[in-house]
Order: structure tokens, then C-alpha cells, then sequence
């Protein structure tokens, strides 16, 4: 019997690569230049499963190739507002995610952006690589301390746990949440986490507030103007989930007067296009989308893939099924 063809989008790490290559009649992203529209349309006109990630849009007009030979998205990521779900149904497609596997690594992240923005960390190293550093003094760039702060998670699920815990129990933050979809009371035991009634409330009572909700509609720039105005003039944002969920341009104004302290960013609405001004501002932190970017995550997610595809291609329900 022919192996299932199958199309990777971008470079993965090799390992995956390779067990991918074993198993499939796969094509391989070498060059990891991204997919035009059309190739992603005519790569599911001829593979039997696409294997796309969060820098991909699998919106209508893809998905809308024809004739359809696709049966399966294999999404690279946990994350999939980049996918169009229903115009996937539609189209006959079963569409699986990686949860699980990326999660610590995420939520490091976003303790490494809380702390390099409280602390002025990439100020600091701007500062030195500047030749700017003219030695230790009592007032030098002083930052602002995490400890005992209230954390304000937007979202509650795994890699929110996952921060709350780090906060917690590393530096002894509260920790209060809202999430429209609440955690068993066992999967937050011993966070003592308070779960608020609205993100307004959150916002107002917040020192950090840390977004770990999905993209899309339902979130579409739910830290707008007004979000921005009920923030202690002395919070700090962090967004390590999906860049639309914050209106950036309300950001950029709210950063100008002040409303906010700060902002450590690894997602942004147009990416990889990130708003000039946050480029200059010092209180600024600015990553590229690393949330999991670990050698182990991202093979762990590739393997997660192929544990997918592998399932659906022998007739079963892929683990990570989303549609
Ligand atoms: C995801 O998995 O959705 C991330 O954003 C990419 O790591």
C-alpha cells in the first residue's frame, strides 16, 4: 500500500523530520520559506494531510481548494485561530492541535518576560552593549519587585495554571483569574487563586496581568482603550498568547501616557510586524513568538503530530482532535 502523502510548511526540527520522511510520502519545507496561498491551496489539492502552523492562515480562500484531496490538518502548535474551523468542517477536514506538550515551556516564558520587564532586563543589557554603564550606584536602574504582587491571569488553563504556579510558589504572588470557562477547583489547589467576575476586575486590581487566552473573535482586542484606562497606572502586560487579543495600537497610546507600566510582548497583531513606537520605548520588552521555542518542546510537538496523523491515518480518532 502507498504511504499517505503529506506537506509540512515549514522546517521542523530534524528528528521529526526524519520519523515524518520514514513514514510518509512527505514534502518537506527545506528552504522554510512560507507557503504562498496558492501553494497552500495546491497543497490541498494533492496531499492527504497538510501540516501547517501558526504562521500559516488556513482561512476560507484556502480551504476552498478544489478538488479537495485533503482529509486531515495536523497543526504544528496549540494554538489554531489561524485555522478557519468551520470552512475546515465544511471542506470534510479533521483538524488535531499539540496541547499539553508546550506548556511549561510557555508559561517560563512568560515568567522570563514579567521578571525582564520589571526588572529592566533588556533596558539593562541595551545599556551595557551601549557602553553606557558607568558602574554601580544606589539609584541605578532601579525596576519594580514581583514579590507579594497580584498576578492577573486573563485565561485559565494549562499554561495559566502553569504561571500561577511558578508566581506562587516562587515569588509568593497573589493570584487572582477570570475565565468565562472556570478550572475545576482541583486543578487549582493550592494556587490560592481568587477567581474574579470580569477581566474589568482583573485589570483594576492587577500589579501584572498575563494573557493565556485563545485568539480569535471571542478575544479579538479585548485589552482595548477602556481595558487600558482601568489598569493601575503601575501594571505590566504581558502577552505571551496571541497578539490580536491586544488592540496594539491602544497599547502604544496607553504605554505614551502612561496608563501602564510596562509591556513584555512575544506575540503581536500584524506579526512579525511589530508597532514602531514599541520598538523605542524602554519599557518595552519585545520577543519573537518564542513561547516554545525549546529544542524538547518543539520536538515534543512534533511528535505530537505524528502521533496525530499516525492515529488518524489508521482509521481512529486523533488524541488532539479539535474539529
Ligand atoms: C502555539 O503553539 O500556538 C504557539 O503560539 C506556537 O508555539
Amino acid at each position: 500500500m502507498s504511504k499517505p502523502k503529506i506537506i509540512v510548511t515549514r522546517r521542523w526540527p530534524e528528528e521529526v523530520e526524519k520519523i515524518l520522511a520514514e513514514k510518509y510520502d512527505a514534502q518537506l519545507n527545506v528552504d522554510d520559506v512560507p507557503m504562498t496561498t496558492a501553494e497552500l491551496q495546491d497543497a490541498f489539492r494533492t496531499a492527504d494531510a497538510v501540516l501547517p502552523t501558526v504562521s500559516d492562515r488556513i482561512d476560507a480562500e484556502v480551504l476552498g481548494a478544489t478538488p479537495m484531496k485533503a482529509r486531515m490538518i495536523g497543526n504544528f502548535g496549540v494554538g489554531f485561530n489561524h485555522i478557519d474551523l468551520e470552512a475546515a468542517k465544511s471542506a470534510g477536514l479533521t483538524v488535531s492541535n499539540t496541547p499539553e506538550v508546550l506548556t511549561e515551556c510557555t508559561a517560563d516564558l512568560a515568567i522570563t518576560l514579567m521578571l525582564m520587564v520589571a526588572r529592566r532586563g533588556g533596558e539593562g543589557e541595551r545599556h551595557v552593549r551601549n557602553g553606557e554603564w558607568t558602574g554601580w550606584r544606589p539609584t541605578h536602574m532601579m525596576g519594580t519587585s514581583v514579590h507579594h504582587k497580584t498576578l492577573g491571569l486573563i485565561g485559565m488553563g494549562r499554561i495559566a495554571r502553569a504561571v500561577a504556579e511558578r508566581a506562587a510558589h516562587g515569588f509568593s504572588m497573589k493570584i487572582i483569574f477570570h475565565d468565562p470557562f472556570p478550572p475545576r477547583e482541583e486543578d487549582i489547589a493550592g494556587l490560592n487563586a481568587r477567581q474574579c467576575n470580569s477581566p474589568q476586575e482583573v485589570f483594576e486590581q492587577a500589579d501584572f496581568i498575563s494573557l493565556h487566552c485563545p485568539g480569535g473573535k471571542e478575544t479579538h482586542h479585548l485589552i482595548d482603550a477602556n481595558a487600558f484606562a482601568a489598569m493601575k497606572p503601575g501594571a505590566f502586560l504581558i502577552n505571551t498568547a496571541r497578539g490580536d487579543v491586544i488592540d496594539e495600537q491602544a497599547m502604544v497610546n496607553a504605554l505614551q501616557k502612561g496608563e501602564i507600566a510596562g509591556a513584555g510582548l512575544d506575540v503581536y497583531e500584524s506579526e512579525p510586524t511589530v508597532s514602531e513606537p514599541l520598538l523605542g520605548m524602554e519599557n518595552v520588552v519585545t520577543l519573537p513568538h518564542l513561547g516554545s521555542a525549546t529544542l524538547e518542546t518543539r520536538i515534543a510537538m512534533g511528535m505530537r503530530v505524528v502521533e496525530n496523523i499516525d492515529a488518524f491515518f489508521a482509521g481512529e480518532t486523533p488524541r488532539d482532535k479539535v474539529v
